[in-house]
């Protein structure tokens, strides 16, 4: 006797579309992943004041990202980036808001199209201000050496010399208000995002 008899699906079940019916693509990530993945969440450890194992423990708060609200959506205009700092106003915090009128990985507002980056090239640092275009929804090509993001994309790298991702600023809507909320990659120039 077959062992390996495939069941066949119930009627009326409806099945999972498969990643490649999303239209913007494979590389999308849900809200939910990158969160994680950005180490956003708040978390109280435990910490020993000595070595001896029986001693007490006392709670300690990680750090985690600021909440910082940035815009409104209402005001936002298609293809029209608007400028801020996140998450401080040290070295390499300037990024940028835009509303692409095109669904984008982590977007939000009702189309999942106003997405947020910062502005500094991965690769050496070539600041990317005013480079936005809205025909093909990107960001580049860099001043330096001509590398160019997909903000469809989570900021991956169309072309030229940076290897890694444009940090994606992660972002929240309350009502008509926007946060950023936290800070997916690692900012150009930093150790952490958090030292600036
Ligand atoms: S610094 Fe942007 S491509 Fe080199």
């Amino acid at each position: 006797m077959n062992k390996h008899i495939q069941k066949k699906p119930e009627s009326g079940v409806r099945s999972l579309p498969s990643k490649k019916d999303h239209p913007a693509g494979k590389c999308l990530m849900s809200r939910r992943k990158m969160l994680f993945a950005s180490g956003m969440a708040t978390a109280t450890v435990m910490v020993a004041m000595s070595a001896d194992p029986a001693a007490a423990k006392v709670p300690a708060m990680v750090a985690t990202y600021p909440r910082k609200k940035i815009a409104k959506l209402s005001e936002l205009k298609t293809d029209q980036p608007i400028g801020f700092e996140y998450p401080d106003q040290g070295a390499y915090a300037q990024s940028m808001l835009v509303k692409m009128g095109t669904e984008a990985g982590g977007g939000i507002g009702p189309q999942k199209d106003v997405v947020a980056f910062n502005y500094f090239c991965t690769h050496q640092g070539g600041d990317l201000s005013g480079t936005y275009k809205g025909d093909t929804k990107s960001l580049g090509a860099c001043p330096l050496h001509l590398s160019t993001y997909d903000l469809t994309r989570h900021g991956i790298l169309i072309s030229g010399q940076a290897y890694q991702s444009l940090p994606q600023v992660l972002l929240e809507l309350d009502g008509d208000d926007i946060y950023a909320v936290g800070v997916f990659g690692l900012i150009f120039g930093r150790y952490d995002n958090l030292q600036g």
